[in-house]
């Protein structure tokens, strides 16, 4: 692969104040596909950089656009790992499909990410709660005004040294259900890590932000009814001992650490299910003393506790806004496996080096 080394590097943040993806590294992968040529070419890392865009390129009219979102970490012995790449990369050509952009070689990617990330070792934090956050994305780039695909791509590969997602750390996040506004719908991109989901989002979450939440719980479009996902997270519930996560319908993202905590729950003899959750059941779990628990699920988010869920206005208070215990065990569960603390009995740890 061809490597173009930055003349100059940046200078390292203080990593015990990192917060979330406002740091990134000194090198990128960028790799670009144009029918005319084949397909794609090779992948290459080039010092980190802007792209030259065309005011006509379309992914800034047309939102041909699809990203990804994964770790590194660096464990005590310093051996350097990521979290289920393969998966990732699964996901983002499934993605692609759907947004008419090309699928890539997963593992053409996966070498060169790893070639990456340890060219840039040494931005990958060690502190507790702490990595390297990889940011896969691809975008349309031909220039035109017609609505059509695009047949010319760019997929790029940045890095960011990263804390936690919320400012308040393992602190239960307030979170509000969103009955009128609508993120995805039946038949829709809701599935996809599209970027215009993110954007169809932002109105909501700016609303529950004034209120004084951190995001927003989203409902089915067609009945607002069952809840769906939180803006970047999945969403668990612990209702009178059983774990419950509203199943995969098409229009929430099949979340890679929804799965790994669903698999490490089974295995170890929870109580799990993944089916429709109304906002009703919610609310009277609430009222009867029955909803034990909630939190949020995401590779950025990692396992978020939630301490309050409001709907039209009022608030249900869950485990007295203290992070809950099996809250507390997945997220020991996780980041132990991630950090190698944990025997990875799963085979989701994948070495760079
Ligand atoms: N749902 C949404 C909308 C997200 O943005 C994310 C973050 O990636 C998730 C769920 C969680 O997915 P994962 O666990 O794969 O990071
Ligand atoms: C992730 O958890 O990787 C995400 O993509 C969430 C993000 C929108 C910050």
């Amino acid at each position: 692969m061809k490597i173009t080394k930055a003349t100059e590097l940046k200078q390292k943040p203080d990593f015990t104040k990192l917060s979330f993806g406002k740091i990134f590294t000194d090198h990128m992968i960028t790799m670009e596909y144009d029918e005319s040529k084949g397909g794609w070419a090779e992948p290459e890392i080039v010092p980190y950089g802007r792209f030259d865009i065309n005011p006509a390129s379309c992914v800034l009219h047309y939102g041909q656009g699809i990203f990804e979102g994964l770790k590194a970490y660096k464990n005590a012995e310093g051996r350097i790992t990521m979290f289920r790449p393969t998966d990732n990369f699964k996901r983002m050509n499934k993605s692609a499909t759907r947004l008419c952009m090309p699928t890539f070689d997963i593992d053409v990617v996966v070498d060169a990410l790893k070639q990456l990330v340890l060219l840039e070792q040494d931005w990958i934090p060690t502190a507790v709660g702490t990595s390297l956050y990889i940011r896969p994305f691809m975008i349309g780039n031909e220039d035109f005004l017609g609505v059509h695909p695009s047949k010319k791509y760019i997929f790029s590969i940045i890095l960011s040294p990263v804390g936690s997602y919320y400012s308040g750390g393992l602190t239960p996040t307030k979170i509000m259900i969103e009955d009128q506004l609508t993120r995805a719908s039946n038949g829709g991109t809701g599935e996809a890590k599209c970027s215009g989901n993110y954007a169809a989002s932002l109105l909501g979450a700016e609303k529950a932000k004034k209120l004084g939440y951190d995001q927003v719980l989203w409902l089915d479009a067609a009945e607002k009814k069952y809840v769906e996902e939180v803006g970047a997270m999945n969403i668990f519930f612990v209702i009178d001992g059983t774990v419950v996560t509203p199943m995969l319908d098409g229009s929430i993202l099949a979340g890679i650490t929804r799965n790994s905590a669903l698999q490490i729950l089974r295995k170890n003899g929870y109580k799990v299910e993944e089916r429709h959750v109304s906002v009703k059941e919610i609310l009277e779990a609430g009222k009867n003393g029955k909803l034990e628990e909630a939190f949020g699920t995401g590779t950025a988010a990692v396992i978020s506790p939630v301490g309050v869920i409001a709907y039209k206005g009022k608030e249900v208070v869950i485990n007295e806004n203290k992070m809950g215990k099996i809250t507390e065990y997945l997220y020991d569960q996780i980041t132990g496996i991630q950090t190698e603390r944990y025997n990875d009995e799963f085979g989701w740890v994948v070495g760079v080096k």
